[in-house]
């Protein structure tokens, strides 16, 4: 996983600062960017991949989740080969990167990890890299609580991550848990797994 490149998922990043107050774009094909943008994708900080509006006052719309909350999370999810694994909220995909990258020198046949986005343009962008590093995983555009999911992804998954926050598990992704399977999600900051 250490080996995963993380600037192929986050070719642009978004940073605050104050003088002039907002946003300032870093990206790798910059001479004047280019070094701080490497040293924040590699940080394992939270990156901001995305705003809401424009100018000083924008908020960030789409963020990854640090790296050492997603290990955490990735520990506690504990998925092993042969394992059906959902992520929820696949964002960059570095994330399903990552999950692919722990379980592929076991992968056999179709990809066992499947990940779901709301959003089309991040689920075509990180589509897009995944497959540039061939990871097996298969993307579908859905919203994460749509009744419709069980049927759309196939049936149940012994392990379930999620990566955007929620004030309760809804009952909808405990539906997607196989028998003995397990889901581990943010409630607010805290993890949370949930055993079916
Ligand atoms: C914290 S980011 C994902 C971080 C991701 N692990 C990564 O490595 O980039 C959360 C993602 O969940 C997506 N999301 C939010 N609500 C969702 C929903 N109801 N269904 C599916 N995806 C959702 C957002 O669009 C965003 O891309």
């Amino acid at each position: 996983m250490a080996e995963l490149p993380r600037e192929v998922f986050l070719p642009e990043a978004y940073v605050r600062r104050s003088a002039p107050p907002g946003w300032l774009t870093l990206h790798g094909g910059g001479p004047d960017t280019r070094a701080d943008w490497l040293r924040l994708v590699n940080s394992g900080d939270s990156v901001v991949v995305e705003l809401d509006g424009t100018g000083p006052d924008a908020a960030v719309r789409v963020a990854t989740v640090p790296m050492p909350r997603y290990l955490a999370a990735l520990h506690a999810l504990a998925p092993k080969p042969g394992m059906r694994v959902l992520e929820l909220g696949l964002g960059t995909g570095l994330g399903a990167g990552m999950i692919d990258r722990y379980l592929r020198p076991w992968h056999t046949g179709d990809p066992e990890i499947v990940a779901v986005e709301i959003d089309p343009a991040h689920a075509a962008a990180a589509t897009e890299r995944l497959a540039s590093l061939g990871a097996r995983v298969r993307v579908v555009t859905a919203d994460a609580f749509a009744p419709e999911l069980p049927r759309l992804l196939g049936g149940a998954f012994d392990r379930i991550i999620t990566t955007f926050p929620v004030d309760d598990v809804p009952p909808i992704w405990r539906e997607l848990l196989a028998p003995g399977g397990r889901l581990v999600t943010f409630l607010g900051p805290e993890l949370h797994v949930v055993e079916a």
